[in-house]
């Protein structure tokens, strides 16, 4: 019996082998790290500094089209070509994805990134993208500007000595994003919030360990280990972290309905004709999705800007030629579109951090690709700071001065993608980019920025790009003359 049982598994691994190898023969045209050297990475433990730092080597090792395979596994192709990024990111058909991303859903909930269900997708799409980017009725300047001033306040209170980018941040993007979605203020509300942020932590703490463990990723038998109570005691947090503002501000506007002209997100998403269960979704990932990629990129633009300060007095000599020196004067949404060197400081960062540095898509049916057909179902990683590191010179170093309008035609088209490109592509960008310019040049024109001397970033591609050894940097009052 045993035998037979034994035969049958060596027959359907032959069967399987030789099916996956034939077709997906077409990958086989492409350099890769050997079976072995993969197999040593899955297996053996390692720190997500290094497993950023194998990931990111790839495309330099072997240029634009890394093919990684196991046999029989599926092979995945990680790309930062532009021919793929045409073919698949810019086009309408293969907007799928499955990666192991999509196990967050118990977490960030089941909103745009997440939704397989195309059709779907495609419709609350439209209708998020419609109300996030309705800059008629959202008054994301206000808001910018309640929580500029309680960060200011902060940075003030720790002037002249060492302070972690992160650690200031992280609450910050937090407190704005729930802000502009859910009209609640939570910067006082330090256990809510404590207890929200404890839980994102340990959620991506088991989903790390479960990522990396073949055996763990299985549904069943991550049900049977201790990390699974873990996991939905963490999911539920979030949840009740969201829902509870949700319900909370609904009652109020029945209560005393708005009569204003002006709309807030809630308002646009209640007559968007979205159920209520989709709302706390799509709501749900918002926060995560819009917090943490602004305070990264906050956080990187602040630590580089530190080490730059030529770059600093640029930012602010524009600031204060756009708005001025009075303090008590912000800059509006007109104003930043002005600032074209603060533009160019937030597009650096974001190519040499990009806070999602890999995204992916799954075909749904065989594409051509140049002189090349790839089946249906085949994995592709699109590279984003593969791309950002093959197509533009010196590119370890920070270079604003890159995106300048006379050097920005230089830049291969859709070389530069940290938003991503194509129908899949952030719809929260609008928003993103006002922020972090809004913040970068509110900070250069209250303090200047030093550097801790030799501190060198260990970056680690974690859900969001992080640094694990802080973003050390010492604040001093700006003297205005
Ligand atoms: C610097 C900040 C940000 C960066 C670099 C960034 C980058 C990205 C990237 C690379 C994707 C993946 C797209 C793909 O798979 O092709 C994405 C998706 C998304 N982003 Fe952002 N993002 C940022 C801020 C935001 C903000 C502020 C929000 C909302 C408030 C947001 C909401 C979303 C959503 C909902 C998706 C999923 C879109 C979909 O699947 O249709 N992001 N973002």
């Amino acid at each position: 019996m045993l035998l037979i049982l034994f035969m049958g598994l060596i027959s359907f691994f032959t069967f399987y082998y030789f099916y996956q190898t034939n077709k997906y023969k077409i990958i086989d045209d492409y350099p890769g790290p050997t079976p072995l050297e993969l197999l040593k990475f899955v297996l053996l433990p390692k720190s997500t500094v290094d497993s950023y730092k194998f990931v990111v080597s790839l495309n330099k090792k072997y240029g634009p089209v890394v093919k990684i395979w196991i046999r029989p596994f599926k092979p995945t192709l990680l790309v930062s070509d532009e021919k793929f990024i045409k073919h698949i990111l810019l086009s309408k058909e293969h907007v799928n994805k499955r990666s192991l991303f999509q196990l967050l859903e118990a977490f960030v909930g089941s909103g745009l990134p997440m939704m397989s269900d195309i059709n779907l997708w495609r419709q609350e799409r439209k209708m998020i993208s419609h109300v996030l980017n309705n800059q008629f009725n959202i008054d994301y300047i206000s808001t910018f500007k309640t929580h500029a001033i309680k960060l200011r306040d902060a940075i003030n209170k720790n002037l002249n000595q060492p302070v972690d980018l992160q650690m200031l941040l992280l609450r910050h993007g937090l407190n704005i994003v729930y802000d502009l979605l859910l009209n609640e203020d939570i910067s006082n509300q330090d256990d809510r919030v404590n207890r929200y942020s404890t839980a994102l932590k340990t959620f991506f703490e088991v989903y790390f360990d479960r990522i990396n463990s073949p055996l763990k990723i299985n549904d069943i038998i991550f049900k049977l280990t201790n990390n699974y109570k873990i996991w939905t005691k963490c999911s539920e947090e979030a949840k009740e972290f969201i829902e509870s503002t949700l319900k909370t501000v609904i009652e109020l506007k029945k209560k005393s309905p708005n009569k204003n002209d002006r709309k807030d997100f809630i308002d646009l998403l209640l007559e968007s004709g979205l159920s209520y269960d989709r709302i706390l979704a799509q709501l749900r990932t918002l926060v995560v999705a819009g917090s943490d990629t602004v305070s990264a990129a906050t956080g990187f633009a602040l630590y580089e800007l530190a080490k730059h300060p030529e770059l600093q007095e640029r930012i602010y000599q524009e600031y204060i030629s756009i708005v001025g020196v009075d303090e008590n004067v912000f800059a509006e949404f007109s104003d930043i579109q002005q600032m074209s060197f603060a533009d160019c400081v937030m597009k650096e960062t974001l190519r040499l951090y990009p806070p999602f540095p890999f995204i992916s898509r799954t075909l749904i049916k065989s594409a051509e690709i140049g002189d090349k057909v790839f089946p249906g179902d085949t994995d592709l990683v699109f590279s984003i700071i593969g791309s950002h590191y093959l197509n533009f010179e010196e590119p370890t170093k920070f270079k604003p001065e890159r995106f300048l309008p006379e050097n920005a035609t230089k830049i291969p088209a859709n070389a530069y993608l940290p938003f991503s490109l194509g129908p899949r592509d952030c719809i929260g960008k609008i928003v993103a980019i006002a922020e972090v310019k809004f913040l970068i040049s509110y900070i250069m024109r209250h303090f200047t920025l030093h550097p801790i001397n030799d501190h060198k970033a260990d970056i680690a591609g974690e859900v969001v790009l992080t640094s694990k050894n802080g973003l050390p940097v010492i604040f001093k009052k700006r003297i205005i003359e």
